[in-house]
């Protein structure tokens, strides 16, 4: 996606070799008119899938979901990252770990928001290893529907997340792919 190729150059910053600050457009400040692009570009890939209904992880993920859900007619659902008390009991819950952040938390998805029929789209910020894409198709799988795709807005395809995926069998699409980070470098795959 060109518009996102140009602000990740313009405004993302290297902090590592392995993480990059998007917080003008993504993680903190939110670009809606870029969201909604981002919304068009998963709705034309993911068309002819079947879906019906988005998935995305708290909180990241929420804007350029929310975006796709709407252009494609669909309900969204965000994954909570801690098991509601209220919700004890109606849940499916999975532990993942975060190597980013170095922690686990407890994915949470309320049972009546899912059924057996159900074709679901996974929409997340970031793809780096892959725990949290793969926790969300744990919860859809044991609710026994389906994940239909999987959309990513950046993916870091030097990490290991976008392989593991693909060698699991999903369709995974993304919207930048990040071959190298490193100081004053930002370099795309072709
Ligand atoms: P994984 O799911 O692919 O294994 O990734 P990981 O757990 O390592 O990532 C944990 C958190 O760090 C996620 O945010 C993810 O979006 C974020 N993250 C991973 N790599 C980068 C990066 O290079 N830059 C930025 N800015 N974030 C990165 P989160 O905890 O879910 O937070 P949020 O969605 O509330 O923002």
């Amino acid at each position: 996606m060109e518009r996102l190729h140009k602000i990740i150059l313009e405004e993302g910053n290297a902090l590592s070799s392995n993480v990059l600050k998007v917080d003008s457009f993504l993680n903190h400040q939110v670009d809606p008119e870029l969201m909604y692009e981002m919304g068009t570009y998963f709705k034309n890939y993911f068309k002819d899938k079947g879906i019906t209904k988005i998935f995305t992880i708290e909180s990241s993920g929420i804007a350029p979901s929310v975006m796709t859900a709407m252009q494609m007619g669909l309900k969204m659902v965000t994954l909570k990252k801690q098991g509601s008390k209220i919700l004890s009991g109606d849940v499916y819950q999975t532990t993942v770990h975060s190597f980013t952040k170095d922690m686990n938390y407890e994915l949470t998805l309320s049972k009546k928001f899912i059924d057996s029929e159900d074709k679901i789209l996974i929409i997340d910020d970031f793809l780096a290893n892959g725990e949290a894409a793969l926790g969300a198709a744990r919860l859809v799988e044991e609710a026994g529907a389906s994940v239909a795709g999987i959309g990513i807005v950046i993916e870091k395809s030097f990490q290991p997340g976008p392989q593991i995926l693909k060698e699991k069998g999903y369709d995974v699409y993304s919207l930048a792919r990040i071959k190298k980070l490193g100081e004053n470098l930002i370099e795309f795959e072709k």
